[in-house]
């Protein structure tokens, strides 16, 4: 998508003999200042993946690939710079001079390693474990060490390519399902953010609306991290669709009035019954939208399903820093991104991250392959 006039991808690498830089669109940023993060190394990469600099399941995957293609990069460089592994923002990882000099002792523990760290960053996002299992496999496949490491890296490439076409995909499979002046909803960011390009709930969004489509969308402002809020909306903005933000617990009140035509939401793992887990919030809008007769649909690629999970009770499900419910960022009158507390002090907090949904309540799972519907 274009960013003023210039086309960007979320998450994209480049690599020169020396070097392999991942490099990011910094969405812990966002709206506020967009800027690009550089992370030389798979520690960089994998820390930025765990903090959410880069957010989102088919993003996540599209990173965790690369991050495992330039720890094959690290492992293969004879004269590892120890501290190679973990120079975008200045900081030393943790272990980052052992891994280094075990990339000199072993390079295939080093990348073994290497790839049990990256798969430590976010459990619950399927995307994740399917890019590292495919660069994996790409590279082992291989005789030498020069071999798995251009391997990993044309893996992974080709992964952030089938990324963007299985989303466009999404959006023709999608966009027949939005009837012209749709009021659509839609929960956390499933945009083309969280993606590689396009979006999955809202590449239909943006097909429609270049097809002439009238839409407008509903934005679960998504606490506590606020991806809807903060990321959907500036996508939206910026795509000049027509939009407005609703407090998390604003949507019920909206369906009941009979305000809402459709939800369509992303997802991050799916099990083998149907059952979808997506950003915490999702189940409360699939119950509103069951009980208000309002179909409810999950955008997601192939990449997303886990045919080894039978069903969501099964999905791990990542819990995140109880600070993310106590305090919220963002500028003061100045323009300085400030951190403030807003909520009792001496109080703790809970905060998984995702919840599950189970099928009976999904409408359809609109695919790159078509729309599935439960049964048939
Ligand atoms: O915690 P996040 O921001 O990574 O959660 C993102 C979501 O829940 C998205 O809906 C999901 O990953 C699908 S993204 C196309």
């Amino acid at each position: 998508m274009r960013v003023n006039g210039t086309p960007y991808r979320t998450v994209w690498i480049e690599r020169s003999e020396m070097t392999a830089t991942v490099y990011l669109i910094d969405q812990n940023r966002l709206p506020f200042d967009f800027a690009v993060v550089a992370c030389p190394g798979h520690v960089a990469t994998a820390r930025a993946i765990q903090e959410m600099t880069v957010r989102g399941a088919p993003a996540i995957g599209a990173a965790a690939g690369f991050a495992l293609a330039q720890a094959f990069h690290e492992a293969q460089a004879t004269d590892a710079d120890p501290w190679v592994s973990d120079g975008a923002t200045g900081r030393r990882g943790d272990g980052a001079f052992h891994e280094a000099r075990d990339a000199d002792a072993d390079p295939w523990a080093f990348v073994r390693a290497a790839r049990a760290r990256i798969e430590a960053t976010r459990p619950t996002a399927r995307d994740l474990f399917f890019a590292t299992e495919r660069v994996w496999a790409a590279a082992e496949a291989m005789s030498s060490l020069a071999a798995a490491t251009r391997a990993a890296f044309d893996a992974a490439q080709a992964l952030a390519s089938a990324s963007v076409a299985a989303c466009r995909a999404i959006g023709e499979a999608g966009e027949p399902l939005i009837p012209d002046r749709a009021r659509v909803l839609t929960h956390c960011n499933a945009g083309w953010l969280a993606c590689v390009d396009y979006g999955t709930a809202t590449a239909p969004l943006y097909l429609a609306a270049s097809r002439g489509k009238r839409l407008h969308v509903w934005v679960d402002e998504t606490r506590p991290r606020s991806q809807g809020a903060r990321l959907t909306a500036w996508e939206l903005h910026g795509e000049g669709i027509p939009h407005r933000i609703i407090a998390d617990n604003a949507a019920a009140s909206l369906m009941s009035r009979g305000e809402v035509d459709l939800v369509i939401v992303g997802a991050d793992r799916i099990a083998a019954n149907g059952d979808v887990a997506n950003k915490i919030g999702t189940l409360e809008k699939a119950l509103c939208a069951r009980e208000f007769g309002i179909p409810f649909y999950v955008a997601a690629p192939h990449s997303t399903f886990d045919p080894r999970v039978p069903h969501g009770k099964a999905i791990p499900i990542e819990e995140r820093s109880p600070d993310e419910v106590l305090y919220q960022t963002g500028p003061d009158e100045s323009g300085m991104l400030r951190r403030i507390r807003v909520a009792a002090p001496g109080s703790s907090a809970f905060n998984p991250a995702f919840d599950v949904t189970p099928a009976h309540l999904i409408t359809g799972i609109i695919t790159e392959r078509g729309v599935l519907r439960r049964g048939v």
